[in-house]
C-alpha cells in the first residue's frame, strides 16, 4: 500500500487529536483516528468479553430445567437471558472497530479465541447457581465498573447497562446461598461445598499480578484499564469478607488476613498452574463448552438463513414501494 503525503499529514492530525482526547480523559468514537494497536487491543478485549458472556450462559443453563421452584426458574432464566444480551451489546461494540460478528464467532468455535477460564468448571448442585451469582458475577462487577469509564465510547456505554444487570445477578446469587445456609444442615453444607469450588477460580478471574501481565501498562496509559489486577482482586476480597459472615459460611482461604499496616488483604497462594491449565484448554469443561457452542451454531444455521432471507425480502418490497 502506498501512503501519500496527504494521508501522512492526516494521520499526524489524527494522532495529535487522539493523544489530546486520552490526556483529557475524553472518549474515542468509532470514526476517530486511533493507533492500530489500540484498535487491536480493544477488539481482543471486547470480543473475549463477549465470548465470556455467551459461554458463561452454559453452566447456569444446566440448571434452568431443574431449578427448585417456579420463582427460581423465572429468576435464573432472566439472568441467563441477560448474559446473552451482554454478549450481543459487546459483539456490537467490537463490530464498530471493523471486525464482523461472523469472524468473531468463527474465532470462538474454532478454538482461536479466549474467554474467561471461570466458565470451564462444572455446576453439580443447585448451590453452584448461588456461588456463581455471588462470586463470579461479584468478581465481574469489580472488574467491570471501572470499564464504564473506558476511553472507547461504545465499550464504556455498553458496560454501564451491563453493570446494572450484574448487580442484580450478584444479589440473586447471594440470596440463593443465604436461603441454603440458613436451611437444613445438608443445605448449608451444599452451599459451603459450592463456595469452596468457586472461590479460588473467582480470585483467578482478575488475572495474574500486573508484573506478569504484558498488556496492562499500555491499557492503563490508554484509559482502557483503570486499576491493576491486584487492586481489583483486593477490592473483591474486601467485599466478600463481611458477606461470608452474613452467610454464615467459611472462607476457603484459611490464610486470609488483613494487614493493618499496609491496609491490604493478604491471601493464601493462588494456584496459577491451575489457571494456566484451564486457560490452555485443560480445565474440567473446556471441551464440552466449545462442543456445545459449535453445535448450537450449527443448529441455528436455519434461523440465520431465514432472518437474512426475511431482511432481503423486506428490503426488496421497500424498494418497490419507493
Ligand atoms: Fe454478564
Ligand atoms: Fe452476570
Amino acid at each position: 500500500m502506498v501512503t501519500t503525503t496527504a494521508e501522512l499529514a492526516e494521520d499526524e492530525d489524527g494522532r495529535a487529536r487522539f493523544d489530546a482526547l486520552i490526556a483529557a480523559d475524553q472518549r474515542i468514537e468509532p470514526r476517530d483516528w486511533m493507533p492500530d494497536k489500540y484498535r487491536r487491543t480493544l477488539v481482543r478485549q471486547i470480543s473475549q468479553h463477549a465470548h465470556s458472556e455467551i459461554i458463561g450462559m452454559q453452566p447456569e443453563a444446566n440448571w434452568i430445567t431443574r431449578a427448585p421452584s417456579l420463582k427460581r426458574k423465572a429468576i435464573l432464566m432472566a439472568k441467563v437471558q441477560d448474559e446473552a444480551g451482554h454478549g450481543l451489546y459487546l459483539y456490537a461494540a467490537a463490530q464498530t472497530l471493523g471486525i464482523s460478528r461472523e469472524e468473531m464467532t468463527a474465532q470462538l468455535i474454532e478454538g482461536r479465541a479466549r474467554y474467561s477460564s471461570i466458565f470451564n468448571y462444572h455446576t453439580p448442585t443447585w448451590a453452584d447457581m448461588g456461588a456463581i451469582g455471588w462470586l463470579v458475577d461479584g468478581a465481574a462487577i469489580c472488574n467491570q465498573v471501572p470499564l464504564c469509564r473506558a476511553s472507547y465510547g461504545p465499550y464504556g456505554r455498553a458496560m454501564v447497562r451491563i453493570c446494572k444487570e450484574e448487580s442484580f445477578h450478584q444479589r440473586q446469587g447471594f440470596e440463593i446461598l443465604y436461603e441454603l445456609s440458613h436451611g437444613t444442615p445438608e443445605q448449608k453444607q451444599m452451599a459451603q461445598d459450592a463456595v469452596d469450588r468457586w472461590y479460588w477460580p473467582s480470585l483467578m478471574m482478575f488475572g495474574p499480578s500486573d508484573d506478569a501481565s504484558p498488556n496492562s501498562a499500555q491499557s492503563m496509559a490508554w484509559n482502557i484499564k483503570r486499576f491493576s489486577n491486584d487492586e481489583l482482586r483486593q477490592r473483591f476480597v474486601g467485599m466478600c469478607v463481611p458477606q461470608f459472615e452474613a452467610l454464615g459460611l467459611e472462607c476457603p482461604d484459611k490464610d486470609l488476613r488483613y494487614d493493618e499496616e499496609t491496609g491490604t488483604w493478604i491471601t493464601g497462594e493462588i494456584d496459577w498452574d491451575e489457571f494456566a491449565a484451564v486457560l490452555d484448554g485443560r480445565g474440567p469443561a473446556n471441551a464440552a463448552r466449545l462442543r456445545h457452542r459449535r453445535e448450537a451454531h450449527d443448529d441455528g444455521a436455519w434461523v440465520r438463513e431465514a432472518a437474512a432471507e426475511y431482511a432481503r425480502k423486506q428490503h426488496d418490497s421497500e424498494r418497490v414501494a419507493v
